[in-house]
């Protein structure tokens, strides 16, 4: 057994789970909690926030550990089957929209903090748009991945 193969992988899934898992936490319960008015919204903006940085780094170790298991899967291999790399690409592409997600909530808490320094105290609520779609998009990317691990070649 190749046990770096094994520490990469793990970490592979702890990551998705942070981050998918976080994402269902918010869209499925903060989400509604919100629209009931309940929760005070400075929390939440705070609660979020933090979530954004762990989502942060979740991402980068995704990606480096990604790359690994791409070498771990090609070992021995002359080349990828096509079909197995289009199933890639189309995963790699929902994963840069998904970690485009996460930087337009960066601009956008930048700009409420802007605005909160000129003077207009509103702290914005957040919407959840960008969450909702980087849910969507995480449950499609683990289907893929699924295809990816049932390849034979
Ligand atoms: C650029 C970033 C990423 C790259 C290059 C990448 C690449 C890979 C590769 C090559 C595998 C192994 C597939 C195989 O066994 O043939 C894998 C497994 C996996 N990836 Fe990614 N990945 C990335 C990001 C993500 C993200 C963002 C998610 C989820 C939201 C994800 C979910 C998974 C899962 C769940 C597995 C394990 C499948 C299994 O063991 O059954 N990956 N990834």
């Amino acid at each position: 057994m190749n046990f770096s193969a094994v520490l990469n992988h793990w970490l592979h899934l702890l990551s998705v789970i942070v981050w998918i898992g976080g994402s269902a936490y918010q869209v499925f319960v903060l989400s509604p909690l919100i629209k009931s008015g309940d929760l005070p919204s400075k929390t939440l903006v705070q609660m979020l926030r933090r979530f954004r940085n762990v989502s942060l780094v979740a991402l980068i170790v995704l990606v480096v550990t990604g790359g690994i298991n791409l070498g771990i899967r090609r070992a021995g291999h002359e080349s990828f089957p096509p079909g197995y790399v289009s199933a890639l690409a189309v995963k790699v592409f929902l994963v840069v929209a998904m970690g485009s997600g996460l930087l337009v909530g960066y601009v956008r808490s930048a700009d409420d903090e802007n605005k909160k320094e000129s003077g207009s105290d509103q702290s914005a609520l957040p919407g959840f748009g960008t969450t909702k779609v980087t849910f969507a998009f995480g449950i499609i990317v683990i289907f893929l991945a699924s295809m990816l691990r049932q390849w034979k070649f």
